[in-house]
């Protein structure tokens, strides 16, 4: 019911020419992949580089992140709909880099979401606790706000669209991963959250992925939790090899 999704965040790494290298070889590679779905998210300067790359094969262009307004006086800022125009399905918002350097807030993260769904796209929500959170039992309160006020104001059709990436940022670059345990314990909280929320429907529809260090050899054991429905990868998308095997992972 829920179709893998795995993701490359390439943060800010990638030349032009390096960046369409990745995504050739990517595209070349993946060409036969029908039951996960594929994004990359380049730099807002490869997209359109990507874009051309991969338009003929089953990848998929992501932003990874933008500016809740259309048009504007809004300078240095990027918008779903010209990332639309630019060939994106997807646009990462909220991850934990952003949150932490740019001090994005939950409410701010929330007003994005709404206009990349009204642009027709759809938001991958990154939520996760700190190493702090975690070791001071706040993990649990942490997500539920992330998810409550993240998620503020969206219909249970709006959720149709919405993927969650559930990010501990303690794993996040680190080569820590997550525990296969600890990962789909707070899956299957979040997907419990979601179902507060929202329905029962929307809690079993909703693709939630894990990411922080999810690596060639660990990405099995993590697909293979009940709850965890694919992954939002850095450090190991940047590699061809590396990226292709996420994607075909073992059951
Ligand atoms: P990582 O990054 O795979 O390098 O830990 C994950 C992310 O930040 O999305």
């Amino acid at each position: 019911m829920r179709k893998p999704l795995i993701a490359g965040n390439w943060k800010l790494h990638k030349t032009l020419n390096e960046a369409r290298d990745l995504a050739s070889s990517l595209a070349e590679n993946l060409a036969d992949v029908e039951a996960v779905e594929i994004v990359v998210a380049p730099v807002f300067t490869a997209l359109t580089t990507v874009a051309a790359e991969i338009k003929s094969s089953p990848v998929k262009l992501a932003a990874q992140n933008c500016y809740p307004e259309e048009t504007g006086a809004f300078t240095g800022e990027v918008s779903p709909l010209l990332l639309k125009d630019a060939g994106c399905e997807y646009i990462i918002i909220g991850h934990s880099e952003r949150r932490q350097l740019m001090g994005e807030t939950d409410h701010f993260i929330n007003q994005k979401l709404i206009k990349v769904l009204e642009a027709g796209l759809k938001p991958i929500l990154c939520i996760g606790e700190t190493l702090q959170e975690r070791e001071t039992d706040q993990m649990l309160e942490v997500l539920t706000t992330q998810v409550k006020d993240g998620l503020a104001n969206l219909s249970a059709t709006h959720m149709a669209n919405v993927v969650i990436a559930y990010e501990p940022v303690w794993a996040i670059g680190t080569g820590k991963t997550a525990s296969n345990e600890q990962a789909q314990e707070a899956h299957s909280f979040i997907r419990g959250l979601l179902q507060g929320v929202f329905t029962p429907e929307v809690a079993l529809s909703t693709r939630i992925l894990y990411g922080g260090s999810v690596k060639p050899n660990n990405v099995d054991g993590l697909m293979a939790q009940d709850d965890i429905d694919g992954a939002l990868v850095g450090g190991a998308s940047l590699k061809a090899e590396d990226f292709i095997r996420l994607v075909r992972f073992e059951k």
